[in-house]
């Protein structure tokens, strides 16, 4: 696991954008995450793509994953957040920014597809990813099999009360979603995982420094050859090695 560690949330976003443009640039299969924190990350985005300094025009996207039960045109949906927030505002082909089609009659069937379409695609490049404040990634809840595939998924109460901002009420928040599985997200080429704030802090530590395990779901990125962790100080500030992942950041051999 290669850790990077920033002083602040906006850093944090910089140095994302600096690995993000490389594989826009070269055309790549984007996996794109919603939440709030890539969002900083997004408005850098935006900003170099208005300077001339990237281009998403010749790049696909996939999203981790959708509510289940929410029309694919409600505000709090995926598929409008992730527009909303950026494909939108650069020059993504609206027709190749993917999501999981959480609105599906059979959603067990749309599971599989979405893994099929990744597949056929050819893959993802890189995938960005978030982290909740148990320990999940995409909506890949403790007890996920860390081989699971794209699937329904019934999310943490922890998760639907950390979501519960984004909606009326915490009754509004749907109570399932669709997820690209544990196994489907390690089959990316490059993960980048961003965490900001001390509230991921307990999350951060038991996915760098704890076991293997179904329990902490991002504890998966230990497995996986390429995986960039990018922190701010305060998500940091349970890590036991701290001062070494610091030391490897800074003496870089090539
Ligand atoms: P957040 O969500 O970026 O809104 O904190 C991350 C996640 O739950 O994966």
């Amino acid at each position: 696991m290669d850790i990077l560690i920033r002083s602040t949330p906006a850093e944090v976003a910089t140095a994302a954008a600096d690995i993000f443009v490389r594989y826009a640039n070269a055309g790549a299969t984007l996996g794109l995450a919603t939440g709030s924190t890539p969002v900083a990350l997004y408005q850098e985005l935006t900003s170099r793509c208005e300077r001339g300094e990237v281009s998403f025009a010749r790049s696909r996207a996939f999203l981790l994953d959708e509510y289940v039960g929410l029309d694919r045109f409600h505000e709090q949906s995926y598929y409008s957040t992730i527009r909303r927030v950026f494909t939108s505002h650069v020059d993504f082909i609206d027709e190749l920014v993917q999501s999981p089609e959480g609105d599906a009659a059979n959603p067990d069937r749309a599971a599989a597809a979405y893994d099929q379409a990744i597949r056929h695609a050819g893959g993802i490049d890189i995938q960005l990813l978030g982290i909740g404040g148990n320990g999940h990634i995409g909506f890949n809840e403790p007890s996920s099999s860390l081989q699971s595939r794209t699937r329904l998924e019934t999310l943490h109460p922890r998760t639907v009360q950390d979501n519960a901002r984004f909606f009326e009420n915490t009754d509004s928040v749907p109570r399932y979603a669709l997820t690209q599985g544990l196994g489907t997200i390690s089959e990316a080429r490059h993960l980048l995982l961003l965490a900001t704030g001390t509230e991921k802090s307990t999350a951060v530590r038991n996915m760098v420094e704890g076991p293997l395990s179904a329990h902490c779901p991002a504890s998966v990125l230990q497995l996986h050859p390429r995986a960039t962790v990018i922190l701010d100080e305060d998500a940091a500030s349970q890590l036991e090695d701290l001062e070494y992942y610091r030391f490897v950041d800074e003496h870089r051999p090539h």
